[in-house]
């Protein structure tokens, strides 16, 4: 389970440019569960990974991942048990290194056990041919490939692929399939469901993409304001319903603002 519990963040604190996005923000994942995360731009959804993540921290709150208290673990630590996917094709993959120069990258980072296992280098590369294989982009045919030669939609497959290799509890995707297009990204989302359910991973997904929102997720979470202004499961709503719901919610903040 992922728990946050009072957390607080703000940037450029004590200047005129002082922006509070969580103020005592708390909010709980059980475990295995997939949920969408949903919100206009700025309202602290990739701050939320950020910090979950490590590449940001806290000013005060707590953030537990089971029994693992994340706020006392370091970020390279962290990537042990938390995979992310980016929306940027080019982030998580190292450009300029090989398709198998990246995913033993990613195998070696989270120490895991398969990793100690895998001793022989023709081991490795067969098992990276494996995984590659159930992609069916053709890519295990081009491990030698530097991965700045792959299309977008290779590379956020590659992404993922990195990103689960050794079935972390939890994995964030921000806007994963934002960059791409509509036949690649629904490519993608698959292959995001096939990994969820096969690594049994609890999954946070941000997107803009509210069909998406309801068929891949069990619960779907709506931010605003540093809040959560929607929480329900995806069985009980439409794209429809969810869509006026939006809308709604955000019309009813721009009054209360005024
Ligand atoms: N490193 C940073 N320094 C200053 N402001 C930031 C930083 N990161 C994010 N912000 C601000 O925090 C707010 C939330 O940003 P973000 O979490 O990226 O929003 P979202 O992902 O929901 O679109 C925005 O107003 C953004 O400009
Ligand atoms: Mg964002």
């Amino acid at each position: 389970m992922l728990s946050i519990n009072h957390l607080w963040k703000g940037f450029n604190i004590g200047t005129e440019h002082e922006l509070s996005v969580f103020k005592d923000f708390s909010f709980t994942v059980e475990k295995g569960t997939t949920v969408a995360i949903l919100g206009p731009n700025g309202c602290g959804k990739s701050t939320m990974f950020n910090l979950i993540s490590g590449s940001l921290d806290a000013d005060a709150g707590e953030l537990w991942l089971d029994d693992i208290n994340l706020s006392k673990t370091k970020e390279k630590d962290r990537s042990r048990y938390i995979g992310k996917v980016s929306q940027d094709p080019s982030r998580g993959v190292a450009p300029t290194l090989t398709i198998e120069e990246n995913l033993a990258f990613s195998l070696k980072k989270g120490k895991s056990l398969k990793m100690k296992k895998l001793l022989n280098k023709n081991e490795q590369r067969e098992y990276f041919k494996e995984i590659l294989k159930t992609l069916d982009l053709g890519l295990e045919n081009q491990l030698q490939t530097e991965v700045r030669f792959l299309s977008g939609g290779q590379r956020q497959a590659l992404s993922l692929l990195m990103a689960t290799i050794v079935a972390p509890k939890l994995l964030l995707l921000d806007e994963h399939t934002a960059a791409l297009d509509p036949k690649t990204s629904k490519l993608i989302m698959n292959m995001t469901k096939d990994l969820i359910e096969e690594k049994d991973m609890t999954t946070l997904m941000i997107s803009h993409n509210l069909s998406d929102a309801v068929r891949f997720s069990d619960r779907i979470v709506m931010l605003n304001g540093g809040k959560v202004v929607l929480d329900i499961d995806s069985d009980s709503i439409t794209e429809e319903e969810l869509y006026s719901l939006y809308n709604k919610q955000i019309e009813d903040d721009i009054e209360f603002t005024v």
